[in-house]
């Protein structure tokens, strides 16, 4: 059994927050597939603070997708423990921070990975916000700023002291972006620096992958994100069909109609590439379903490819 602070999650293999594809239509699906806990995107602080009605739609989530934590971001204490107050209300399991952002805009107002500069900022806001909300706090981190700042033991120590519940780690530097690889002996040294449960994260492209870097890094559960896209099996290990796979999109199409309306059919373009880039045996589909406009014509192609599958 694990536990994030008083939450019990519900598997070893958790969804990593991507900004874009795991909204709540894919977290629902992710949980469905196993996936231990969900993370909403990152959330801008000063636009729940000020009310922002596209802010807090990303904070939006379903009951199913519980175990769910909501991603927080900003630079400021004062003005994250009071949107960490109002994301309480909302009632997720636990609130998330991130830190380890690597986009300029983010990284310019000293929020996401530019934290990692300033330990004592960090033990500002992780304490900021553990005092003011009943939930478990966490924190998303990268390993540094670059190779000649790999500050962790500073950054894990800040937000022990700040008394956080749990670490997410990416093993990359905010340098490294999203290139190079992420490097899973320094996971395996903050988990034997750390007091609270780690979870590794960066690289895990199969569920096998995800049991020896557990094994391998001592951490009691790993995040995956991009090659969670469009394979939610990864969370079982199981090897889908192709009937699975059709059964799915269909699914997630509905979940995305449901949530978004008419917009769902262009939001989910993004999915079915993922979900064809997964499952190679339908390429040859890609064009069609990312030009349909409607639900029928998408079933439509679906049945097609189903048929040439059975002959
Ligand atoms: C397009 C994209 C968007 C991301 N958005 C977020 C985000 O909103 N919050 C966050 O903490 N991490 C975000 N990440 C980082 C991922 O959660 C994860 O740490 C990273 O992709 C490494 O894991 P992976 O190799 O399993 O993908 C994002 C990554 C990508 C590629």
């Amino acid at each position: 059994m694990i536990y994030l602070g008083k939450i019990k999650v519900a598997g070893r293999l958790m969804l990593a927050p991507i900004a874009g594809y795991t909204d709540s239509p894919y977290r629902r699906i992710a949980r469905r597939y196993g996936a231990g806990l969900v993370v909403t995107e990152l959330i801008s602080a000063e636009g729940v603070v000020r009310n922002n009605q596209k802010t807090l739609d990303l904070a939006v989530f379903h009951e199913e997708e519980r175990p769910v934590a909501v991603q927080i971001f900003g630079n400021n204490p004062i003005i994250m423990a009071e949107a960490a107050v109002i994301i309480e209300s909302l009632g997720p399991d636990i609130i998330d921070i991130n830190m380890g952002c690597p986009a300029r805009r983010i990284c310019a107002s000293g929020s996401g990975a530019a934290l990692l500069l300033n330990p004592k900022k960090i033990y500002n806001i992780a304490e900021s916000i553990v005092k003011r909300v009943r939930l478990p706090v966490s924190a998303k981190i990268r390993i540094g700023w670059d190779h000649s700042s790999l500050n962790y033991s500073d950054t894990i120590k800040a937000l022990e002291d700040g008394g956080v519940s749990a670490v997410f780690v990416h093993g990359r530097t905010r340098a490294q972006q999203y290139g190079g690889s992420a490097d899973w002996d320094i996971i395996r040294d903050i988990v034997l620096r750390s007091h609270g449960p780690i979870v590794g994260n960066g690289d895990i492209s199969t569920y096998d992958e995800a049991c020896k870097r557990m094994e391998y890094s001592g951490c009691q559960a790993v995040m995956i994100g991009r090659a969670a896209l469009g394979n939610p099996w990864i969370f079982s290990g199981a090897k889908p069909s192709m009937e699975d796979v059709v059964k799915q999109i269909k699914q997630h199409l509905d979940l995305m109609l449901d949530f978004y309306g008419e917009r769902g059919i262009m939001l989910m373009r993004k999915h079915f590439v993922r979900y064809i880039h997964a499952f190679k045996g339908a390429k040859h589909i890609r064009k069609d379903l990312v030009m349909a406009i409607d639900r029928d014509k998408i079933h439509g192609i679906l049945d097609q490819l189903m048929d040439s599958d059975s002959n």
